[in-house]
């Protein structure tokens, strides 16, 4: 495979996003996939990724559902994986060895600087992919510009990232939960990101040249028996620790948050509703 050709160094330095880029967040984001590739596929049907297409990635992680592009756009096309960890696309590249695909490239960067990193795909890129990443930028419009150089008129942009964050609730409502939500939002808004990115997406997409055609809310429930527990279940784990180590809730309201989760996990009766995502494709015109 091109890999190791196309990993284009753009700093030597490894930049680390507000949830970190550690071992642990690298199994939270492969579980997270799982239980999110349903709609993810969903979607990726909607914007009509299809064998032979050019299929960008942005802000991709280790990789898990740029292989599974990488299987539908097949032999004849290429999917872009960008992101600005080292880390992660090293195991893009290890996924992309182990499942022999040689359809894939590594590009190291900031994707609020995609007209320079892609300098080479102008205009080519058939479908553009951005899950749960223009929440954490702060200059996210910046992505909206760098696609609409690179995705060719007609192409497709597919986007599934949050609004009404902090809307996440556990039920029965317990004040010790709604609290640390709402240490999450202030975290992600710290770190320069936005929790309610979906609200403004729309927005950025008009003034840059693409007409949203698809626009859909993904409200999951969860109960504890059900597999989608699981993810904030790893969320948690990866990331209280990290609230507290911020000084955004101290070791105290961490630990109430903790007995309070493990009550209602073993509850027969409690469910949560989980934060609200939204599926948005727009059309390059
Ligand atoms: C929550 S993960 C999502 C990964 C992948 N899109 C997925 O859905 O599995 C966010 C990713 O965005 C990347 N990221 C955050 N800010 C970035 C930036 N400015 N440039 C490039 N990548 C960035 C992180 O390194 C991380 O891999």
């Amino acid at each position: 495979m091109s890999n190791a050709a196309s990993v284009k160094s753009a700093r030597a330095d490894e930049r680390e996003y507000v949830l970190g880029t550690h071992a642990e967040e690298s199994v939270r984001l492969g579980l997270q996939h799982r239980l999110w590739s349903a709609s993810a596929h969903q979607l990726w049907e909607r914007a009509v990724v299809a064998p032979g297409q050019t299929v960008l990635d942005v802000g991709c992680g280790p990789g898990h559902a740029s292989m599974d592009l990488a299987q539908i756009v097949g032999a004849g096309g290429r999917v872009l994986c960008v992101d600005e960890s080292a880390s992660y696309l090293h195991q893009v590249s290890d996924q992309a060895k182990a499942k022999r695909l040689d359809n894939v490239d590594r590009i190291l960067g900031d994707v609020q600087e995609l007209d320079t990193l892609l300098v080479d795909w102008s205009g080519r890129v058939d479908v553009a992919y951005a899950r749960w990443v223009l929440c954490f930028l702060r200059q996210p419009e910046r992505v909206i510009e760098g696609l609409a150089r690179v995705v060719k008129p007609g192409g497709r942009v597919a986007i599934q990232d949050y609004f009404n964050y902090e809307t996440m609730t556990l039920a029965p409502k317990r004040d010790e939960f709604s609290r640390v939500i709402r240490a999450v939002g202030r975290s992600f808004r710290d770190h320069g990101g936005n929790p309610d990115i979906m609200g403004v997406v729309p927005e950025m997409l008009a003034r840059n040249g693409f007409k949203v055609t698809h626009l859909s809310l993904n409200q999951r429930v969860a109960r504890p028996q059900d597999q989608i527990w699981h993810w904030p279940d790893s969320f948690w784990k990866v990331y209280v620790p990290r609230l507290v180590a911020g000084g955004f809730i101290n070791q105290h309201e961490a630990d109430e948050f903790m007995t309070v989760w493990h009550e209602a996990s073993a509850s027969r009766d409690a469910f949560m509703f989980l934060p609200p995502v939204v599926d948005l494709i727009a059309v390059r015109t």
